[in-house]
């Protein structure tokens, strides 16, 4: 046993778990991810509980990667899309829930649109309730496979400078990531468009760049994000031409960072838009090993708030 423990928890954000917390997730989807490589990915770790995923937004690898974690340590894992929920119908949120809990499911894990939503949700339900992206507020799960794919390949975070480039104000990945890499040492800049860096960014613990090149100035890792014009109401920069060519990352804009620079981005990918087709594919580009992480972070999750640990 362990002295830190997330039995029983939620996991509504990174700005809240403390670095001992974010290790033990860390250090358990490391010790997890042996189980990937098998040629039989089954263990009987989490026989008879089962994990509900409820998906109000489009998803591939999120909603895909807790259902394989889940599935891969035998819990029964019950997908429910808002599209074929009775949310259709005109049900609450609330309900929904309640109705999940007297199912008897073990464990929710939630995307919405509506920042705030799962936080909300975890208060009317006694079991854990995971965040898998709630509007443009945070996706722990996403920082932490992010965390791991780039401890994997760094060692330490401690000290190194990471570039978040792009759409920042409708990112939900890019606040998880900054919470999650300043409490494990990094440093963070927000890079982008004045129109699409978020309002509160004098508040952040970031430096803020409106320049590309000078935003990857020396930077140790990129992490690129989409241009989220879904959430976007109105125009927030003239074309995507011009977008891309002054905010897409490219071999050329990846000269001002140091030279063994590695790239990040969380999916779904827009090449030649915010990143270009060989900086996606190059050596140094982490993006398949962050896929695989999240299937080993999700692994890690289930298995610490469901708090399977010792069975
Ligand atoms: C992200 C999301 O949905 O927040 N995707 C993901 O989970 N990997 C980022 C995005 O949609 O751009």
């Amino acid at each position: 046993m362990t002295e830190t423990s997330l039995a029983g928890r939620d996991l509504l954000d990174l700005q809240t778990p403390t670095r001992e917390e974010i290790g033990l997730i860390l250090d358990t989807a490391r010790s997890f991810s042996e189980i990937l490589r098998r040629p039989v990915k089954k263990v009987p770790t989490l026989r008879g509980k089962s994990v509900v995923t409820l998906f109000y937004e489009a998803s591939t690898r999120t909603r895909s990667s807790f259902e394989a974690a889940g599935k891969y340590m035998s819990a029964d894992v019950i997908n429910i899309s808002g599209s074929t929920s009775s949310a259709t119908k005109g049900e609450s949120l609330r309900d929904t829930f309640l109705t999940l809990q007297a199912l008897t499911a073990d464990l929710v894990v939630m995307r919405t649109p509506f920042s705030g939503a799962c936080h909300q949700a975890a208060e009317w339900v006694d079991i854990p309730v995971v965040n898998a992206g709630d509007g443009t507020h945070e996706h722990p799960t996403q920082g932490l496979l992010d965390l791991l794919t780039l401890r994997d390949a760094k060692g330490d975070l401690e000290g190194l400078t990471v570039a978040i480039v792009g759409d920042v104000a409708h990112s939900r990945v890019a606040r998880s990531n900054l919470w999650g890499l300043t409490r494990l040492g990094a440093r963070v800049r927000l890079v982008g468009p004045a129109t699409l860096l978020p309002p509160d960014a004098d508040r952040l613990p970031v430096e803020v760049y409106t320049d590309l090149r000078a935003g990857l100035e020396g930077v140790d890792v990129v992490n690129v994000l989409r241009l989220q014009l879904e959430r976007q109401s109105r125009a927030l920069f003239p074309t995507a031409r011009e977008y891309s060519r002054l905010f897409g990352v490219t071999r050329e804009a990846l000269k001002a960072a140091k030279p063994d620079v590695l790239v990040m981005h969380p999916g779904p990918m827009n090449r030649g838009l915010e990143i270009s087709a060989d900086v996606a594919d190059m050596p140094r580009s982490l993006i398949e090993r962050q896929v695989t992480n999240g299937v080993a972070v999700r692994m890690a999750v289930l298995y610490l708030l469901l708090g399977a640990e010792g069975k």
